[in-house]
């Protein structure tokens, strides 16, 4: 397991370099994504992107297994997508509530394309595709905007509709229903 780094330190802020063809099939490629699979499960986390653990390398982790905590929560097939490109599908968009492992502890409403095509190379170095939508779509958006230094607090929808977790519950505007079937959501990821 690695430390996963928070937002101030320069790294989350650089753009990350893709996986070169070598690295495919190889222990390198094998080390990163141990690394980045351990340290997403001891995170309790939704997703991770190498550039949080310190490599600048285009590659994302994530997954949702079924969770007692989040009954409602749609699983997600683990899913390790390197050298990423996203394509919105259609021009809706979905507003909703998202954290980071990166920015503990803070929420914030961030607009996201509703549907996204998805083109990766996958660990053994195949090319793939999909197109997701959803929460699915908002993890993937995520996750590849820390491949080039983004991070969620970038894209606030207003500077209001952000804070600490607890403040928000509390107030109110954070309802589990703003993440359909997710409370909790925001924090993983
Ligand atoms: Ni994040």
């Amino acid at each position: 397991m690695c430390t996963v780094l928070r937002l101030g330190d320069p790294r989350l802020r650089q753009s990350a370099s893709p996986v070169p063809e070598e690295w495919f099939g190889g222990s390198q490629l094998t080390a990163l994504l141990t690394d980045l699979r351990d340290t997403m499960a001891a995170r309790d986390g939704a997703g991770l992107a190498a550039p949080q653990i310190g490599i600048l390398r285009r590659v994302v982790i994530y997954g949702i297994t079924s969770n007692p905590r989040y009954p409602d929560a749609s699983p997600i097939p683990e899913t390790v997508l390197i050298n990423p490109r996203l394509t919105p599908v259609g021009t809706a968009t979905q507003l909703g509530w998202e954290g980071c492992l990166s920015v503990p502890g803070l929420r914030g409403q961030v607009r996201r394309w509703q549907a996204l095509h998805i083109a990766w190379r996958d660990p053994s170095g195949e090319e793939r595709e999909a197109v997701v939508d959803g929460f699915h779509a908002r993890v993937v958006q995520h996750e590849c905007d820390h491949l080039d230094g983004v991070l969620f607090p970038d894209r606030l929808e207003s500077p209001t509709a952000f804070g600490f977790e607890q403040e928000l519950e509390e107030a109110g505007p954070l309802e589990p229903a703003s993440t359909p079937g997710l409370k909790k959501a925001g924090d993983w990821i």
